[in-house]
Parts: C-alpha cells; structure tokens; sequence
C-alpha cells in the first residue's frame, strides 16, 4: 500500500519511522518532511493547504492511507476532503478536531457528558470576562479558545495579573484564537498525558507518557511545546487507566458518535491527577509531540495495519503489543527557543544512533551538503530501557556523541520518575 504522511516535525519522522516498517508499505510519501523523514520517505511538493491538489495527488499514486500529523490540517478539514473523495485516512473530521479547535466546545461536551474537568464559564468580550473573575479564585486559569500553538494559557497569580491578561486577549494577542476565552477553575495535582486509538466506536488504550513543557531545568521558566517526554507513565497505574477510559475517553466517544461527529483517528488527553481522580485538562486531536516519539518506539505492533484499523471502522479486531521497555525522548532545541531560535548552525550526529538510540528530526534542514537547525526544537534523541533511569541515561549518552554547538537541551527530563524508581530501589 502506499502511504502519504503530512507534517514535519519529529512526531512525524517517528511515525514514518515506524510506518516504514510495516510489511504492508509499498512507498511511503511525506509532505512537507524533513531532512529525517526524508530518510524513511520521498518528499514531495504538495501544499497541505490545498486540499484538491492533495485529493489529486492522492488518485494520481494510488494512496491507500493518508497520515496526519499536525492538528492545524485537521482543524482546516483536509480529512473531510480526502473521505469525501473515497481515501482512507488516519484523523479526525473538521468537526471532530474542535476537540483540539475549541476550548469552549469541549468544556460543553464535558458538562453535557458528565465527564471530569475543572469547572468554567465561556466568555466573548473583555467586560464578560472581568465581570467572571469574581467566580473564581487565584491563581487564574484563562484560555484563548482557539489554536494558539500552545502559548493560548495563562495561569495568573493575582486579580491585577488576569485582568492585564484578559485585556491582552480579547486585544488580539492570539489573533482570533483568543475572541472567545474559556475561564476554568485552578486544579492542583500532577500532570499525566494517556492516548487511545478509536475508529469512531470502538476504542483501544494507547500508552501513557509524562512530558515537560517548560524550557527550563526543574521544569521552570516559559512554556514551549515540549522539551523531553518518557513513556509509560507510572502515575497512570492501571486502576487509573480503567477509569480515565470509563469516564472520560469512552463518553466523549460516544458523544461525539451520538451528536454527529464521530471521531476517528487518536485521542490525546492531557490529564490532572488530582485528589479525587483523574481530570480531563484538554484534548488533542493527534500525538503528542514529543509523547510520539517515545510511544513509536515502545510500539511493537504494525502501525499501518491500526491506522488502516482506525479509519476504516475496523479496530474491533485489532490488538496492540507494546515492549516492556521504557522509552525517553530528550528535545535538543536551538539557543533562543522558545523565543526565536538561532537558525543555521551546524549539527554532527556522529554516531549518536551507536548504542540503539533513535535521533528523530524536528527542526533540521540541509544546507550546503550538511545538516543545520532549522527550527526551535531541532532533535528528539530518543532511547529505550528496562526503567525509565535506564532510558534517561542512554539518551544522554547519544544526546553527549552529538556535536551541535548552538543547540542546548535540559539535563533532567524523567526527574519525576527517576526520583521515584530510586525511592523505590532504596525501600
Ligand atoms: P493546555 O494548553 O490546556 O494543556 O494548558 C497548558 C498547561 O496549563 C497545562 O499543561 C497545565 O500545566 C496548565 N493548566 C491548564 N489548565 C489548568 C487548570 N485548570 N488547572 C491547573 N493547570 C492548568
Ligand atoms: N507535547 C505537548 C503536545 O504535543 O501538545
């Protein structure tokens, strides 16, 4: 079968990575790709944006199954194009992708569910909003409803604080993202991420996994899309599991099914383990990036045959099988991130990939013959092993045989865990 994989990022080079495995690939495609997924796949030139030009491109070599990475395609509908000229494809609908599009459409199919979340009001003018504060007490907890790539959350300490927020918001600061903003409760607890594959009905857990989202050691200083991930996570025993599937993936499921949007492709919860369970933060309509990276390589099973499971109704019958391994992923971005990085400098992998490590691209390109940072997260060297102590050691094994002077990455990704597997050893 030939494939079509869209995105660029380092969630996509795993996916290809792992797609490029399967016995059922004949060619796998990718655009726009990187100089990684270009590795595992040919690069073509298709504007993703151009719906009839991928829908051709599509008949033209015979694709069996479209691959979306990215939630901004499937927010902009590029699944409803392609199912609506007959190509399978691994992703939600438009419709379905306002799980990820929408603060505000999720917090109401939460409350028409009954599933688990920090309480909310939705707001549409800058008056509404102050005038909603009074309901709620610090730290504040403000959401742009829209994509805003992950810079849309403002947790303030202070009334004077959310009020300068809230003025920045409704002023345009997200641009139409933020015309709407979602005002939600303060929920204490530790943050865990869980995944599950559906088809629209059935349902099948995908792993768990912990990132890090802020730029610094000790997980402090600005937020940035991700700067190291490990999977599974611990936290989320299996009791949990059971739960978060029974309470808040199968009833979102169902009412999506119900109400019209059956949601097809992976389902990515961010979740607060707080004292009285597990609540649902948000909802991402695709993998995690970095979380991808780390579940492609604990994932045993073919992943065309559960993609192909997913869009075609089919993932009753399907099984997955994951190694008993861990797996870490440390993020090497280039100086200036999450700012605006510092492009071009030159990167030697060497062999970084020496001892079983996995370097997947995100923000690379090749210019004059050598390879260069090309992005603000430019690596995800990426390692298994036996704990998740085990994993983080090798990584930075392989992230040390890296020469990439103008890249840094932070030195403690998996200190949750790893703190928690010594206390474990030492009990
Ligand atoms: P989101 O983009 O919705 O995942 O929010 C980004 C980050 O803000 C989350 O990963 C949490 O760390 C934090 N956050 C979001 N909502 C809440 C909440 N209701 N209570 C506490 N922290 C939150
Ligand atoms: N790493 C967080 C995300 O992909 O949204």
């Amino acid at each position: 079968m030939n494939i079509l994989l869209v995105g660029s990022g380092g969630r996509e080079h795993a996916l290809a990575w792992k797609l490029a495995q399967s016995p059922s690939l004949t060619r796998l495609y990718a655009a726009p790709g990187n100089p990684g997924i270009a590795e595992e796949a040919e690069i073509v030139a298709l504007d993703i944006a151009d719906h009839a030009a991928v829908v051709g491109f599509c008949a033209d070599r015979a694709i069996g199954l479209v691959v979306i990475g990215p939630e901004a395609p499937l927010v902009d509908g590029l699944s409803d194009a392609l199912r609506a000229a007959g190509v399978p494809v691994f992703g939600p609908s438009r419709a379905a992708a306002q799980l990820e599009g929408s603060k505000g459409f999720t917090k109401d199919l939460c409350a028409r569910a009954g599933i688990p979340t920090a309480g909310y009001v939705r707001t549409s003018s800058l008056e509404e909003a102050r005038a909603a504060l009074a309901r709620f007490a610090p730290p504040y907890v403000l959401k742009a409803d829209g994509l805003a790539a992950g810079k849309g959350v403002v947790i303030a300490q202070s009334l004077a604080e959310a009020e300068a927020a809230l003025a920045e918001m409704f002023g345009g600061a997200f641009g139409s993202a933020g015309a709407e903003v979602v005002i939600e409760e303060f929920l204490e607890g530790e943050e865990a991420s869980f995944f599950a594959l559906t088809d629209g009905t059935h349902i099948i857990p995908f792993g768990s996994a912990q990132d890090h989202k802020r730029v610094g050691e000790g997980d402090t200083g600005p937020n940035t899309g991700g700067m190291g991930a490990y999977s599974p996570a611990p936290v989320l025993t299996s009791d949990l599991q059971g739960r978060v599937m029974a309470e808040i993936i199968e009833p979102t499921v169902r009412t999506m099914r119900e109400e019209g949007h059956p949601y097809q492709g992976v389902l990515y919860a961010g979740l607060m383990l707080t004292a009285e369970g597990p609540k649902l933060i948000e909802y991402n309509v695709r993998f995690g990036d970095p979380e991808c990276q780390v579940l492609m390589m604990r994932l045993e099973s073919d992943l065309v045959a559960l993609m192909l499971a997913c869009a075609q109704g089919k993932l009753e019958d399907a099984a997955i099988a994951w190694r008993n391994e861990a797996a870490l992923t440390v993020v090497m971005a280039a100086k200036g991130y999450p700012g605006t990085p510092d492009k071009g400098g030159k990167i030697a992998l060497d062999d970084a990939e020496a001892d079983g490590a996995k370097v997947f691209h995100a923000g690379t390109a090749i210019k004059d013959g050598a390879l260069v940072a090309n992005g603000g997260r430019v690596l995800n060297v990426t390692a298994l092993g036996r704990s998740v102590t085990e994993a983080q050691q090798r990584a930075y094994e392989a992230v040390d045989r890296i020469s990439f002077p103008t890249g840094f990455c932070r030195r403690d990704i998996g200190w949750r865990e790893v703190a928690r597997e010594q206390a474990g050893a030492d009990n």
